[in-house]
């Protein structure tokens, strides 16, 4: 049912259907009554759900943890121990064996799909553990996977962790160097790779970019190739190993290795404000929980239910909700390798009435651009069988939702509009499906156990309806422990600037029925098609150019994307600018980060608006490049505000 709103700033609110409440795992009434729980006594309400899992050695401590002051500390369960595989794979094995856990849909419609049943799971991640034991990689390694969305990738990543050894995927897009420094900050002893890896009907040269990041690395670094496309590589007797004749001589058979609670799961490396990515580090036991219940409860997951994330493996909508989240619940879980467009736009809409997709999740920016497709693709597809839809990864602009709710949904199926990050390991605000009345454009309510909080500059709490900073002023089992050997970062980033909470770097507005309106982030990141990225990285990407003397970035309105790269650039003396020349800087830094860091505008600036000790006024780069000029704020401490002037005159367009 939807209740129009009564002025035009109010938007409408979607209340639950009532077939969906009637038969969710959540009503409104209980939603109210476990979140009141999980926050009044975590240690009870974890405690008891903990038992999700099952534990090779029972926890008898829950929670330990501290925001500082003094060192920031967070520990969940830390006498417990369990293996991470087993609980996603072995446990499934008496009622669901011959279950699908995971469904393969290739990038092109002609190569068939394939279903995984639990026990071939249970086979292929054994025999994939001991070919990394075979290779040399024990407990507490790190394993660095740069693969296609293939099973393999699932299957190296729960080997991994049948093993004790920690992975760190890379997103298949990330360029050679990219890829080189993520092996060599990790210390990783192996890399897993795969020949070719087709998608949207072309293919990358994954191996070879393996080659090239290996230049960089130690002798000591093995490569795995797993054959995708049974395509051409390059062969370096010693160092490369094939997956296939390895996996030939395994044993189908690999006793889970226990683990602590706290040990590392994976690392997995994301954008900040400035220097390099940086290595978030998500540890085994309350990782895990918390995707499995955030998985059970934002997606009303059941038995029988086909679950599709289109996210991929390389980013943490990947690996907490397509693989952790949804096997540790036994789950049937979609892989698609390939793009929402290819062969055309109807693909998403194809494989949901392909595979009868109960609930999909996808991101705003695959939403618009299908939306740009019109209804045609949507209307010829039998979407019948969807009962939740879900987004991540950006705000979602009121006309998407309405689209995904209108057209794709047919107004039977909730959205649910996921707010989290890398460092969040699972979904903090999102309504319920059965429990929530949502409103366009808004994440809603919080997820059990998580106390959102609202502060304005100077750190103070705001109540009521308010716009600030999204801070959380609690721990909870998924959140991030530490970033890979740099625990001083850690807590400089997410607890220094507003002391006693968590950071998140978002803006948002709370309304006056204590719904979170996410409103884009506050520092150097911005958000391009969902994936983020920090305008320092784009920047020293194109400082490393010979021609280019300077550079700022930063994000502008994209009407696909969300945001789009927007750079200025000041060109070395005697370096005269042309279109060959932006051309040229596109793709430099496409290549020295990959495609998603591609610049979507390059403003040639003969000089960067500066303060008189030299530091570069970016409020002011924002604005031009946002085209609101007439808003450029305070310019006075501006050294030469001749250039603003000339910046303005001469901005492109995105
Ligand atoms: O700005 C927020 C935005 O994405 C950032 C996190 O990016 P990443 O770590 O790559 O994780 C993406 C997938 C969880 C956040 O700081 N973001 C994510 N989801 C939403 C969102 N912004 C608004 N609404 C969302 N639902």
């Amino acid at each position: 049912m939807t209740v129009q709103p009564k002025t035009a700033v109010e938007p409408a609110v979607h209340a639950p259907p009532a077939e969906i409440a009637a038969r969710a795992h959540a009503d409104a009434a209980r939603y109210a009554q476990m979140h009141a729980r999980s926050v009044a006594d975590p240690e009870g309400f974890w405690g008891e759900e903990g038992r999700r899992l099952d534990w090779m050695r029972p926890y008898t401590r829950v929670k330990n943890t501290s925001f500082g002051p003094g060192e920031v500390s967070i520990r969940w369960f830390e006498d417990g121990t369990l293996n991470v595989a087993a609980n996603c794979i072995d446990r499934h094995l008496k009622d669901r064996a011959e279950q699908t856990a995971i469904i393969f849909e290739p990038d092109s419609p002609e190569e068939p799909a394939q279903h995984v049943s639990y026990a071939h799971l249970h086979a292929e991640v054994s025999r994939f553990a001991n070919v990394l034991k075979a290779l040399g990689v024990a407990k507490g390694d790190r394993v660095v996977i740069y693969l296609p969305m293939i099973p393999a990738a699932a299957y190296a990543m729960l080997a991994c962790a049948r093993i004790g050894a920690i992975h760190s995927v890379v997103f298949a897009g990330f360029s050679p160097d990219a890829l080189a420094d993520r092996i060599n900050d990790c210390g990783a002893r192996l890399v897993i790779t795969a020949d070719h890896a087709p998608r949207g009907g072309r293919t990358t040269a994954l191996k070879s970019n393996c080659d090239k990041a290996l230049r960089r690395c130690s002798d000591r670094v093995k490569l795995l190739m797993v054959a995708r496309t049974g395509g051409q590589v390059d062969w370096l007797e010693g160092r490369d190993h094939a997956y296939e004749a390895m996996a030939a001589q395994a044993p189908a058979d690999c006793p889970p290795v226990e683990v602590g609670a706290e040990d590392p799961l994976f690392i997995l490396y994301t954008s900040g404000s400035t220097g390099k990515p940086k290595g978030v580090v998500h540890t085994s036991g309350g990782y895990l929980l918390y995707a499995a219940i955030t998985h059970h409860y934002v997606f009303d997951y059941r038995d029988g239910d086909v679950y599709w994330c289109t996210a991929d493996v390389g980013w943490v909508t990947g690996h907490s909700y397509i693989v952790y989240g949804p096997l540790a619940n036994g789950a049937t879980t979609v892989m698609f390798e390939g793009v929402p467009t290819y062969p055309d736009a109807g693909r998403f809409w194809q494989v949901c009435e392909k595979h009868r997709v109960t609930q999909f999740y996808t991101a705003p920016t695959a939403i618009r651009a299908l939306m740009g497709k019109g209804a045609g693709p949507v209307e010829a597809c039998d979407l019948s069988s969807l009962r939740i839809l879900g987004s991540v990864g950006e705000p979602i602009n009121p006309e998407a939702w309405n689209w995904y709710d209108e057209t794709v949904g047919k107004g039977r199926c909730p959205i649910v509009d996921t707010w989290w990050q890398t460092e969040t390991g699972g979904i903090l605000i999102a309504p319920l499906p059965g429990a929530t009345a949502t409103k366009p454009g808004s994440a809603t309510l919080p997820f059990f156990g998580v106390q959102p909080v609202v502060l304005d500059d100077q750190g103070h709490e705001l109540d009521g309806p308010a716009e600030g900073v999204l801070a959380i002023k609690d721990s909870w089992p998924g959140q991030m422990r530490t970033i890979w050997q740099d625990h001083e970062r850690f807590a400089q980033t997410y607890f220094e600037m507003f002391k006693g909470y968590y950071f998140s770097g978002d803006g948002c507005r709370r309304d006056a029925d204590g719904y979170y309106w996410i409103t884009g982030r506050v520092d150097d990141v911005i958000n391009v098609s969902g994936h983020r990225m920090g305008t320092a990285e784009v920047e020293s990407a194109l400082v490393a150019h010979d021609k280019v003397a300077e550079a700022a970035v930063v994000g502008c309105p994209h009407p696909l994307k969300g945001q789009g790269i927007y750079c200025y650039v000041t060109l070395m003396d005697g370096v005269e600018p042309s279109d060959a020349l932006r051309k040229e800087l596109a793709d430099w830094v496409r290549t020295e980060i990959g495609p998603i860091a591609k610049p979507d505008a390059i403003q040639w600036a003969p000089g960067l608006p500066k303060t008189r000790s030299g530091k570069i006024m970016r409020r002011i780069l924002r604005k031009i490049a946002e085209n609101e000029t007439d808003a450029l704020g305070d310019t006075s401490t501006l050294a030469d505000p001749a250039v603003v002037e000339d910046l303005i005159a001469n901005r492109v367009d995105a």
